[in-house]
């Protein structure tokens, strides 16, 4: 499928898939949206000392870098071991494209590093900040062997043109991922989704959305 390089309304782009009239980040902004959902609705909500992210998937790698500006935020005395995964990796052309690293200069190792380093391999990007991308479909999930996941950045595709992503079969393998206690962010706020995990003992909140959303997910697994 053919992709495109677009501006959002903050000024960073996305990718844009016409076929399914698609992009990959909100047209109000593909930063903005990046930090709302996932560092201020997600990362910045978990205390432990070491946390096992799982995102759903990895595209343009922008959550990553997001994650890493934050991480570089902190006091470092803390670990994170990120998991992600992708099934149709952008092109290297693309990531140029994009020009995230313009955004983040003083990440343009990082992102160079996140984009060139290995599949199904465990590298440390920067000191205490371990990436593993699996190429892999989502619903491989099972066979991965996670460790017990504290955060996942829930970021399909949305339900229009992925409907079966939103359904219980891979919101309960996500589920089985996850710690008790651990978070689920997600820009959607779709009724059925909600319904969804409530039915697998999430506690749901509905959160006020990034730019152009009203409302977004969060949602804390209980026990086991
Ligand atoms: C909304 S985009 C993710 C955006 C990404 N988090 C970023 O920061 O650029 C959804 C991603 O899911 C991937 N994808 C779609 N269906 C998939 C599947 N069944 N298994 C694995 N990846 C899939 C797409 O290729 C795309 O990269």
């Amino acid at each position: 499928m053919e992709r495109e390089v677009r501006t959002t309304s903050d000024g960073s782009k996305t990718l844009f898939i016409s076929d399914l009239n698609e992009s990959y980040h909100s047209h109000h902004g593909a930063v903005q949206e990046a930090q709302h959902v996932f560092i201020k609705n997600g990362l910045n909500l978990v205390e432990t000392y070491e946390i096992n992210i799982l995102e759903l998937g990895f595209g343009t790698g922008l959550n990553v870098l997001v994650t890493i500006n934050e991480f570089l935020k902190t006091d470092k005395n803390h670990i994170i071991n990120y998991f992600t995964l992708e099934k149709h990796p952008v092109s290297t052309a693309e990531v140029n494209e994009l020009g995230y690293s313009n955004l983040f200069p003083e990440l343009r190792s990082a992102y160079t590093e996140m984009h060139s380093c290995p599949w199904n391999k465990t590298v440390e990007i920067l000191p205490n900040f371990y990436l593993t991308k699996y190429e892999c479909d989502f619903f491989d999930l099972p066979e991965l062997g996670l460790p017990k996941i504290d955060l996942v950045y829930f970021d399909c595709f949305g339900a229009r043109v992925q409907p079966d992503l939103w359904e219980m079969p891979l919101l309960e393998m996500v589920s089985e991922t996850m710690n008790t206690g651990a978070l689920l962010t997600t820009y959607s706020s779709k009724g059925s989704v909600r319904r969804n995990l409530k039915e697998l003992n999430f506690e749901v909140q509905k959160k006020a959305g990034p730019p152009g959303k009203r409302e977004m997910i969060n949602a804390v697994k209980l026990h086991v």
